[in-house]
C-alpha cells in the first residue's frame, strides 16, 4: 500500500489546552492505520503572527515572506498528501491560531484532502468544523464531511483515550477516506497544475 504524507495539525495554542491529547490519539490511529507517514504539527510550537504581509499569499507563491519560525509548518503543508485538523470550538467557531495558520498559506492547501477531529461541549466542536469546511473550500482544498467529533470531551476521555466505543472505527473510516482522496489528488496535482 502507498503511504501518504499526513500532517496532523493541533489547532489550539491556549495555556492548559486539551488539544495535544486529541492530537496524540488521532496520530496513534493514523500510525496504526498503516496508510500514512504521520507528522504532527502543533501550532503552539510555530511562529504565526496575526499581522500578514501586504500581498495575499495566493499571488506571491514561494516568495511570500514568512517568519523563520513558520518554516517547519510551511514545509510540512507543502509536502503533505493529506491533512487532519484537530480543533476545539471557540465561540461557535475554530481558534484564531488555526485561522492565522490557514491565512499565511495558499498553494499548500490547493487540491489536498482535509479531515477533522473536533471536541467541545454539547456540539462536539461541529460548529468549528462547519466554519473550517467553508474556509478551506475557498482555498480549493477538499474538506471531508465525515469527521470524528467528541461532545462533552471533559467527561468522555480517560488516560488519553476516548470512552466512546465507536471512536476508533470513526477514525478508521475518516483515515480510509483521506487515503482514498490522497491517492486520487496526488497524481492529479502531479499531472497538471490546478487551474486557478
Ligand atoms: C474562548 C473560548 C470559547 C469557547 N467557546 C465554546 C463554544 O462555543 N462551544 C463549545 O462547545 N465550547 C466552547 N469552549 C470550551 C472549549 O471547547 C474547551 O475549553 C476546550 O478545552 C478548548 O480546547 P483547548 O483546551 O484545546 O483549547 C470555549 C473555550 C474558550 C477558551
Amino acid at each position: 500500500m502507498t503511504r501518504h504524507k499526513l500532517i496532523i495539525i493541533v489547532g489550539s495554542t491556549r495555556e492548559g489546552r486539551f488539544g495535544p491529547v486529541v492530537g496524540s490519539w488521532i496520530a496513534e490511529q493514523a500510525r496504526d492505520h498503516g496508510g500514512f507517514d504521520v507528522n504532527v504539527m502543533d501550532l503552539a510550537a510555530v511562529d504565526i503572527p496575526l499581522s500578514l504581509p501586504a500581498a495575499p499569499p495566493k499571488f506571491a507563491g514561494d516568495s511570500y515572506p514568512r517568519p523563520v519560525g513558520m518554516q517547519p509548518l510551511t514545509r510540512a503543508l507543502g509536502e503533505a498528501d493529506a491533512l487532519m485538523m484537530v480543533t476545539p470550538e471557540y465561540n461557535h467557531s475554530f481558534p484564531a491560531s488555526l485561522k492565522a495558520a490557514i491565512d499565511w498559506h495558499f498553494d499548500q492547501w490547493v487540491a489536498k484532502p482535509v479531515g477533522f477531529v473536533s471536541y467541545g461541549g454539547a456540539g462536539g466542536g461541529r460548529h468549528a468544523v462547519l466554519h473550517l469546511q467553508n474556509v478551506l473550500t475557498e482555498l480549493h482544498a477538499v474538506p471531508l464531511p465525515d469527521g470524528v467529533a467528541f461532545p462533552k470531551y471533559f467527561s468522555s476521555w480517560e488516560d488519553g483515550q476516548p470512552s466512546e466505543p465507536d471512536a476508533a472505527g470513526q477514525a478508521k473510516l475518516l483515515l480510509d477516506q483521506l487515503a482514498w482522496w490522497a491517492g486520487v489528488l496526488g497524481p492529479a496535482r502531479e499531472h497538471d497544475r490546478f487551474p486557478g
